[in-house]
């Protein structure tokens, strides 16, 4: 067994690190790796919460072996579907035969069409309990954080909350597991980027499980991704809160492409005058370049936006038009929403940033400025006019 797998009184960690994958769901960068967090709670009886990536399964048997040896386990609770963390439940099953799978309606038909799994199965409903001797579990219902089975299981001796991906963040872990045991200044960021990549289009449902589990005690947070999170819980739930009501910070997110550096110079160009004109806060991104993945955790940062394309071919030029589709599958609440675009012999970009404007949320503050071929003194003072009213429409 690991020096430090266990958390707290009968709560081990046999999760494992991924540092190989490059894209996680095969669309997200993985600079720092990834963690599937798994936890084996031993007692009486023994409680194996959630599985792993299956690519895992080897150091993941070994894990559990190293705490449990040859024991059987009696519960397998899947709180979260997705296969980053049911992927191992055909293997555990062949492993332990008669492991109960405890989940909800939803976990059992996903259950069956991922893994063929429909024998020894144990369903719960919100509020629903299973001893374990000292050990309690508590089931809560938590639909759409991330997918519509998701639940969060709760041990009440430990006060120790099993939250799926909820709390979660991309990054491998460094040794340590609990959050007191490390420097996590580098998770912070990183757990940003994951609810802007993964859970982002959930605010709302997100919103609603905080306030199911608003009068736990909670000591230990265990999610399916990153540290455990111990010490910095209230810097953590704060964050998820401020996250899924939409709440950010003073700044603009100024992301642009560019064939040949014309629609570039005017993204300068608003972004000087944005610095001209008082804001602090100022990423400027090229699409070509930096991975949706940044540019939309920093929307979820900064409540101003504005986006910048060439024409191309009559449309958008592609990663702009791969961003905003990656904007349009997710929630972005009072955000204040700017664009520009550029044309050869036929304009087209604004038109389509402008049917993009209308239809999301973001409240416009400026009409689209359009370009024709290169900067001249008429389209440099409409680009720091969109500048000037974004800088006051982000103003706190
Ligand atoms: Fe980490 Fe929604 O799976």
């Amino acid at each position: 067994m690991k020096k430090n797998a266990l958390i707290t009184g009968g709560i081990y960690y046999v999760g494992a690190n991924d540092r190989r994958t490059t894209l996680f769901e095969g669309l997200w960068p993985l600079p720092m790796g990834v963690t599937y967090n798994s936890y084996l709670i031993v007692d009486e009886k023994i409680a194996l919460v959630d599985t792993i990536e299956i690519s895992c399964f080897e150091r993941y048997l070994a894990n559990i072996k190293s705490i449990i040896g040859d024991r059987q386990i009696d519960y397998l609770v899947i709180n979260h579907m997705e296969p980053d963390h049911s992927g191992a439940i055909g293997l555990i099953k062949r492993e332990y035969p008669n492991i109960q799978i405890v989940g909800n309606k939803k976990t059992f038909n996903m259950v069956q069409g991922f893994y063929g799994v429909s024998e020894y199965l144990y369903e719960v409903k919100n509020g629903e309990e299973i001893k374990l001797g000292t050990h309690t579990l508590q089931f809560y219902m938590t639909p759409m954080v991330h997918w519509p089975e998701t639940m969060m299981t709760y041990e009440v001796s430990t006060s120790t909350l099993f939250s799926g991906d909820a709390f979660g963040c991309y990054g491998a872990l460094n040794g340590a597991i609990v959050d007191s045991d490390m420097d996590v200044a580098s998770y912070w960021m990183e757990m940003v980027r994951y609810y802007s990549n993964i859970v982002g289009k959930f605010g709302g449902p997100v919103q609603k499980a905080l306030m199911k589990l608003a009068d736990l005690d909670l000591k230990y947070i265990c999610s399916t991704h990153g540290p455990v999170w111990h010490d910095k819980i209230a810097e953590v739930v704060n964050m998820y809160d401020r996250l899924s009501k939409g709440e950010s910070d003073e700044g603009v997110v100024l992301v642009y492409a560019s064939m040949y550096g014309n629609t570039a110079e005017m993204a300068e160009e608003i972004a000087a005058e944005l610095s001209a004109q008082g804001v602090q806060h100022i990423r400027v991104y090229d699409a070509s370049t930096t991975d949706a993945s940044y540019i939309l955790r920093d929307m979820y940062l900064y409540n101003g936006v504005i986006i910048g394309s060439p024409t191309y071919n009559g449309e958008l030029f592609p990663p702009i038009e791969s961003l905003i589709s990656k904007i349009n599958m997710r929630d972005f609440k009072q955000r204040k929403l700017g664009y520009f675009g550029s044309f050869t012999w036929a304009g087209c970009a604004v038109k389509r940033l402008s049917s993009f404007a209308e239809a999301c949320d973001m409240d416009i503050v400026y009409e689209g400025v359009e370009m024709k071929q290169s900067l001249n003194n008429d389209s440099t003072e409409q680009a720091r006019a969109l500048a000037r009213a974004m800088a006051q429409a982000v103003k706190k």
